[in-house]
């Protein structure tokens, strides 16, 4: 397939440009508004299949003219987090959440008009709130599915709530394409995390996702059928706060979560379970995705 990567010179683009030039045959359409400095060597290898285009995505135009013959969108272009330092600025706060919410409608947007038969689009767990809530994030229940209420606080977490809305009205105007967006956790080759970060990242519950395997899920979700817009929770099935139970950890951080499922020894406070129905992904193993 003729597949677009808008986004392509963040971290999550060079790792879904990877891993598509590893495992699929598709032809690659990288769209960022700054290329990067320096590819890796495997965009070398594989030049035949790769085009980079210099792209501001804000422009609605400019995207929906980028995705002319393209069969499949993802989009991850954005701004992935409120500014460090100036978490309490109100006018970062605006350059972030109307950042993000004007790239993603005009992703979703374009990509119908220009009649795509999928777009995989970039989501955050932050969706329902949580590590940049200025007060410390209250979950009702664990482990966490994407039936949990919203309960974004701030900039970026409502941008990503947005996000999900736009994808349920542009389904609604044009229901053969297929829409998935995917709620991501912190996306990392590296599980671990120091000791005396254990506190702080109890605010977004110690998830993780490998990066290949967060790169494995874009590209199922681009091969998924049949129109309709998904929300589906991308995180690993295990927590990264190494030698802590889990069970113990939601005692002592989040006492008031209601315990649904199982939560102990490593296991994660995300239920990931939905992207194995809809896209055949689990974080290890699972479905691969097609070469074609
Ligand atoms: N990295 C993570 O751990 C993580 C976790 C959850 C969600 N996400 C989401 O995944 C997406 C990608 O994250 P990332 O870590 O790769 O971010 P990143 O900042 O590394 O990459 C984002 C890319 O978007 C590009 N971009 C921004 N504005 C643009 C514009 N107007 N036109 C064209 N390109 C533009 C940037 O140049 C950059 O290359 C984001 O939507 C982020 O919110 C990431």
């Amino acid at each position: 397939m003729k597949l677009v990567i808008a986004g392509s010179s963040g971290g999550v683009g060079q790792a879904i440009t990877l891993y598509a030039l590893a495992h699929t045959s598709h032809t690659l359409l990288l769209l960022d508004k700054s290329l990067p400095p320096s590819a890796p060597e495997a965009f070398h290898q594989h030049s035949h299949r790769l085009e980079h285009r210099a792209v501001d995505l804000l422009d609605y135009r400019a995207y929906r003219t980028a995705l002319e013959g393209a069969d499949a969108l993802i989009h991850l272009a954005g701004i992935p987090g409120l500014i460090k330092g100036k978490w309490d600025d109100g006018e970062s706060a605006a350059l972030v959440h109307n950042t993000n919410v004007q790239l993603s409608f005009n992703a979703f947007q374009a990509a119908a008009e220009a009649g795509l038969k999928a777009v995989a689009m970039a989501d955050s767990i932050n969706a329902i709130g949580g590590v940049y809530s200025p007060h410390d994030p209250k979950y009702d229940f664990f482990p966490i599915d994407e039936t949990h209420a919203i309960k974004a606080a701030d900039a970026y977490s409502l941008s990503k709530a947005i996000i999900e809305l736009q994808g349920d009205a542009i389904s609604r105007a044009y229901p053969a394409v297929t829409l998935t967006t995917l709620r991501l956790h912190h996306v990392t080759p590296a599980k671990r995390i120091p000791a005396e970060w254990v506190a702080r990242a109890g605010r977004d519950l110690w998830g993780w996702v490998n990066d290949e395997s967060a790169a494995r899920a874009f590209l199922l979700a681009v091969e998924r059928e049949g129109g309709g817009h998904e929300v589906v929770n991308i995180v690993g099935d295990d927590h990264r706060a190494e030698g802590h139970d889990a069970a113990h950890l939601a005692a002592t951080y989040h006492p008031q979560a209601e315990i649904r499922g199982e939560v102990k020894g490593g296991s994660a406070f995300y239920d990931s379970a939905k992207a194995e129905r809809v896209l055949g992904w689990k974080h290890l193993g699972g479905r691969m995705p097609s070469k074609e």
